[in-house]
């Protein structure tokens, strides 16, 4: 069943013709809902508004819903729900496992590209925020009742590994006994040998080439780098408490195969052109092509995320791509989406979509790095919020202060700020819930309990409840538009509506049925601030 406001909203734009745009009243004597819809019909049909108005009235049935619709000033339709309607609809919501979420009657197969670090390097700061972004995605759509498939596209080929491999090898290095931090450092003597030592630089080369033609030896160590890197990522993904597993590892690696076939095919078919050497595919609208092959043969980044999108459409039966990687990459994703709608590997039934997000700033303002200027490794940055607070609740602060602002905006990582219970945080939204969660505990303990609700007399048990009610609505939102910071305002009110209606309407102090349906009103708070909380990756504790 659709939300109330839906339902109402669906009925007059029967009568009327045209979306209703119902909107929430701007104030309480205004009723629940308002909708200008008479106004803009009357311009177009040149009749007086409040004809028009008067004339939708009289053709609306709505009785089963709201009060008699009131017209108001020069033509306003003036909705209220009525109270027993609200009061069973946040019932329902109470006793709905889903907490009011509607799944969906399109249910798609949606293949999440998020993460994504680079293979022998610790994540960084880029990588936190599409991990966080990616995670409540995922949290979302399956909620809404979407298969989600995530794909975890980590770096774990390309010519480093020739130089990182020569290099332990130099060393002596027991690849067993190495971690990732361990192997940041082998990365970093590399570079440093390779810059200073032709010959190293030329047995790194060639090392490469071993790797590719697939010597044993050489493949071994590839790959203990491969998955002591993955040992590292996960302990990461443990402590941020992310959806991602083993299963999720899909990195460039595992395209390898399918290269020549892609460029064989493209080439084939005149997609694909010889330049200088190199095969690439010219698209229109785009200054630079697409390399599939270069001059020497080797194959990069652009033809794996072509070979990607093909093995997402044909074996893995997505119907909707999403790539949350940062802002920087948005020309890379166009280009290979248009060199992928060209080829048919993305047909026009399959969306692809690359959501960008801004970069995470320090306290001056500038690109977070460290002191050397180097990017912030992730491990740090969670480090640094527990000084201020529990490690649930530093994450909490983290996560909110990455999804309350549009995603396109850069933020500025202030441990002090986002920690805070207070203001529009994390932890404040957590205390919210244990807030509620206290007061539900102390009815308990007294044996009292409330499963129904069914008296709204105060303005405040009828805004909480009317809030309550739009929560499917707001997941619906963030679900099609794909922005959590539309799920962090619902919330964020939520919390707000609850404490009006706390300090204004005594709960555990009432009796009878007022007390009932307040204590069923804290239940139903709870359970959709922990859902939505939830939707966000952030724990709901029961104690603060
Ligand atoms: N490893 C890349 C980076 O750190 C991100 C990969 C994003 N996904 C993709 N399919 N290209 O920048």
């Amino acid at each position: 069943m659709s939300s109330l406001p839906s339902q109402l909203s669906e009925r007059v734009q029967s009568v009327a013709g045209i979306d209703p745009e119902m909107r929430p009243a701007t104030k309480p004597q205004f009723g629940h809902f308002q909708s200008n819809v008479a106004l803009r019909l009357a311009k177009q049909q040149g009749k007086p508004p409040r004809q028009v108005a008067q004339e939708i009235v009289d053709k609306l049935d709505v009785g089963d819903l709201c009060e008699p619709v009131e017209i108001a000033g020069p033509g306003f339709l003036n909705f209220r729900l009525r109270a027993d309607v609200l009061a069973g609809a946040v019932t329902d919501q109470l006793h709905d496992p889903r907490a009011g979420i509607t799944p969906t009657e399109l249910p798609q197969t949606v293949v999440i590209d998020y993460s994504a670090p680079n293979a022998a390097k610790q994540m960084h700061v880029g990588h936190l925020r599409s991990t966080i972004i990616g995670d409540c995605f995922n949290r979302v759509l399956r909620a809404k009742g979407h298969t989600v498939i995530a794909q975890n596209h980590i770096g774990d080929w390309g010519r480093q590994f020739g130089m990182l491999i020569e290099q332990a090898l130099d060393e002596k290095l027991d690849l067993d006994s190495l971690d990732l931090a361990g192997a940041e450092e082998l990365y970093k003597r590399a570079n440093a040998h390779l810059k200073s030592d032709d010959a190293f630089a030329d047995r790194a080369r060639e090392r490469v080439v071993k790797l590719q033609n697939g010597d044993a030896d050489t493949r071994a160590m590839w790959r203990k780098m491969i998955d002591l890197s993955k040992a590292g990522f996960n302990k990461t993904y443990a402590r941020m408490g992310v959806l991602l597993t083993d299963a999720d590892y899909a990195g460039e690696s595992m395209y390898n195969e399918m290269l020549p076939q892609v460029c064989d095919d493209l080439e084939q078919r005149g997609i694909a052109k010889l330049d200088q050497g190199a095969l690439v595919v010219f698209v229109k609208g785009f200054d630079a092509p697409a390399i599939l092959r270069n001059s020497q043969g080797g194959y990069g980044y652009d033809v794996t995320d072509v070979a990607a999108v093909r093995y997402r459409v044909d074996d893995l039966e997505a119907n909707r791509l999403i790539y949350v990687v940062g802002s920087e990459q948005t020309y890379h994703f166009n280009l290979i989406f248009a060199v992928c709608r060209e080829a048919g590997y993305l047909p026009a039934w399959v969306s692809a979509q690359h959501v960008g997000y801004g970069m995470v700033l320090g306290p001056d303002g500038k690109k977070f790095s460290t002191r050397e200027g180097t990017a912030v490794h992730l491990n740090d940055l969670l480090d640094e919020a527990e000084e201020h607070a529990a490690p649930e609740i530093a994450l909490a602060a983290i996560k909110y202060a990455d999804l309350s602002n549009s995603l396109q905006k850069d933020y500025v990582f202030d441990p002090v700020r986002m920690t805070q219970t207070t203001g529009d945080t994390g932890p404040y939204l957590q205390y919210a819930h244990a807030r509620v969660s206290q007061i539900l505990r102390k009815a308990d303990a007294e044996g009292l309990s409330g499963d129904t609700i069914s008296v709204l007399d105060e303005v405040p048990e009828q805004e909480l409840a009317l809030w309550l009610t739009r929560f499917g609505d707001a997941v619906d939102e963030v679900a099609d538009e794909l922005t959590p910071h539309k799920l962090c305002t619902y919330l964020y009110e939520l919390a707000t509506k609850y404490s009006t209606f706390y300090e204004n309407c005594p709960v555990l102090k009432s009796d009878g049925d007022v007390r009932t349906s307040r204590l069923a009103l804290c239940a139903t708070t709870k359970r959709v601030l922990a859902t939505g909380l939830d939707l966000l990756g952030i724990a709901a504790p029961e104690r603060m």
